[in-house]
């Protein structure tokens, strides 16, 4: 019986040895040591055994119930060190690693032009005032001395929401508005959306104008022309040249389209200006006669300039930008530039 104890011990200890896992481990714990363990069965046998021989027995199945034990509990304890470190390892941080960059939103381009060339306004004592998109007839057309028919109509494709509203084509409606709700002396701005259906690299279905607006007694084309020339000198630069083109609105009377310098070419002529050198950047006049009397002033007393700026060509001229539709496509590496 004695051997029989010095074989188990022996056949134990190997499997410790040849055990890696913490489950192979707990397995031989349970195989020899547990409730119905190997060395278990053995010690309820005593009885089977001489009894002058029982109290060294007992103490030998002690003995290596002890030591299995103590060699299995070292071990777990070592797995579960081994495991320890192994997290610390997988989870330090590298304080000397470059810090991650929180990305910025930021306003559109358009949005900045807008915002740059409104305070430039504010200078000369321009409001900005807003007026809808959808529009009635009324205002985008007839009121602006556009009636029903006439051939000016063609000047402008017009997207129709119903016969007698539109998507506005321009912000001059906004002129109309403005005067019905207030007497002279009238100093406003106004930014926003127009739409058309046109598309090229100079044209897009919407777009955004600016519109002013001045009356007052007095006034002259000569305003107009000072208020443009020191707003483009503000905006570019004084050195850009500017022209003055008479040309024709049925609201304004005389009018004149102002081109600036093409940044792109220098003036030379390429894709960008059609070969010509310029880029029409807006249209303006001395307010008709007619509009007033539709907004009930008096053309004797009030004389007043008006403009309409396209936006995205003053952002391409700002920015050196050589195709309109690069701003709508919301590519984040264009974007990301400005
Ligand atoms: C007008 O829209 C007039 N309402 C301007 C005006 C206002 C004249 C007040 C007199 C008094 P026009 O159609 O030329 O005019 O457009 C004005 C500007 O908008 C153009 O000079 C151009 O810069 C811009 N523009 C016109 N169509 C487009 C388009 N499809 N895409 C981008 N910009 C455009
Ligand atoms: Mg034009």
């Amino acid at each position: 019986m004695i051997e029989d104890l010095d074989d188990l011990q022996k056949k134990a200890e190997d499997e410790i040895g040849a055990a890696g896992t913490e489950s192979e481990f707990l397995a031989i714990r349970t195989r020899y040591l547990g409730r119905k363990g190997l060395l278990t069965g053995v010690l309820r046998n005593v009885g089977q055994v001489e009894p002058e021989k029982r109290p060294l027995f007992g103490k030998r199945c002690n003995e290596i119930k002890e030591a299995l034990s103590e060699k299995i509990e070292k071990a777990l304890e070592r797995i579960a060190d081994l495991e320890k470190e192994e997290i610390f390892l997988r989870d330090r941080i590298d304080v000397t690693l470059p810090g991650r960059k929180i990305k910025y939103g930021r306003s559109h381009p358009i949005s900045q032009v807008c915002r740059e060339i409104c305070h430039i306004f504010a200078g000369f004592g321009f409001a900005v005032v807003e007026g809808p998109e959808v529009e009635l007839d009324y205002y985008n057309f007839e009121a602006l001395n556009i009636p029903k028919n006439h051939p000016a109509r063609d000047m402008q494709d017009t997207f129709y929401i119903e016969d007698n509203i539109v998507l506005r084509t321009h912000t001059s409606p906004v002129q109309i508005r403005t005067m019905e709700k207030q007497r002279p002396p009238v100093r406003i701005l106004s930014p926003g959306r127009v739409y058309r259906p046109d598309s090229d690299i100079s044209h897009t279905p919407m777009f955004h104008q600016i519109e002013g607006l001045l009356v007052d007694r007095g006034i002259t084309f000569g305003d107009l022309k000072g208020v443009l020339t020191s707003f483009v000198s503000q905006m570019f630069g004084a050195d850009i040249s500017l022209r003055f083109r008479p040309s024709f609105f049925p609201f304004t009377e005389p009018s004149a389209e102002v081109d600036m310098q093409c940044v792109m070419c220098r003036g030379e002529g390429c894709r960008v200006c059609s070969h010509s050198g310029w880029l029409e950047i807006l249209g303006s006049g001395m307010v008709d006669p007619e509009v007033f009397k539709n907004v009930g002033y008096d053309p004797e007393e009030f004389t007043g300039f008006a403009f309409g700026l396209g936006l995205e060509r003053i952002a391409m001229l700002k920015y050196g930008i050589s195709d309109i539709r690069l701003f709508f496509e919301n590519n984040m590496r264009f974007l990301e530039q400005f």
